[in-house]
């Protein structure tokens, strides 16, 4: 695993995206898993001001989002949709057929979990997996336990993230909100990773996740088995690591 320790907060964010931007200029018809959150929200915005700046080919690559919640509308500001919609594809002007994303409302989970993975392996798989880290440990909806052998499918959904999306999306009480997300096996399948924390409060976790013992207790340590998975961290995250410089 390599890990990369950013000199600043804004340096994370601009090292992070140019991971993106360099798959997409190097093989412009690149498949690229994204994800939503914090950490990513400000990679984003640092990937857009690279491409005004550069103007690299957006017209062939291929996006998608690695999870997305379930039974809320896609219009609703938090959907994972509608994040990388705003954050990424609108403002690199990537055609819509090449934005992949599961759906929010299905009467057959299993079903979609399958043919989201068929259209991610029909153009080719993934060359590049970006992901956050949640402080657990979960990678995408993976939470602390999922084997390793997963493949895409329909998870319980974090709590505190439970919480907040019923209180912003105005879900009725008895929705049953979940998590749709590729599978730890899929994240894996990746042809290469790149791994993104910041901040104090990921600085445990991902020492522990880099440094320790490998067991789907913590997810994210699966990627020390992962030839090509690089970690990005800004110097918060990377407090815990005695060889930052
Ligand atoms: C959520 C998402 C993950 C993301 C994680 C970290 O649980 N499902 O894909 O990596 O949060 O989010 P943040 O960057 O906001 O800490």
């Amino acid at each position: 695993m390599r890990i990369t320790f950013t000199g600043s907060a804004e340096e994370f964010y601009f090292v992070t995206a140019s991971r993106i931007a360099d798959m997409i200029r190097q093989k412009p018809d690149a498949v690229i898993g994204l994800a939503t959150g914090r950490t990513t929200t400000g990679v984003h915005r640092a990937l857009c001001q690279i491409h005004a700046r550069e103007k690299f080919d957006t017209s062939r690559v291929t996006v998608f989002g690695m999870d997305e919640i379930t039974n809320v509308s896609r219009l609703f500001p938090g959907s994972c949709y509608d994040m990388l919609l705003k954050q990424v594809v609108i403002p690199l002007g990537i055609p819509m057929e090449n934005y992949l994303m599961p759906p929010t409302y299905s009467d057959d989970f299993g079903r979609e979990c399958r043919s989201f993975e068929e259209a991610i392996d029909k153009r080719g798989g993934v060359d590049l997996q970006i992901l956050g880290i949640g402080e657990n440990g979960h990678l995408g909806f993976n939470q602390p336990g999922t084997p390793f052998e997963s493949t895409t499918w329909l998870s319980r959904m974090d709590e505190k993230l439970d919480e907040r999306i019923r209180r912003e999306s105005g879900s009725a009480p008895d929705a049953d909100l979940g998590g749709f997300t590729i599978g730890i096996k899929n994240i894996m399948m990746s042809r290469s990773i790149v791994l993104a924390a910041n901040g104090a409060a990921k600085a445990d976790i991902v020492h522990k996740a880099l440094c320790g013992r490998i067991s789907p207790e913590l997810p994210a340590s699966v990627l020390q088995l992962h030839p090509f998975a690089e970690t990005v961290l800004d110097p918060e995250a990377a407090a815990l690591f005695e060889e930052k410089k």
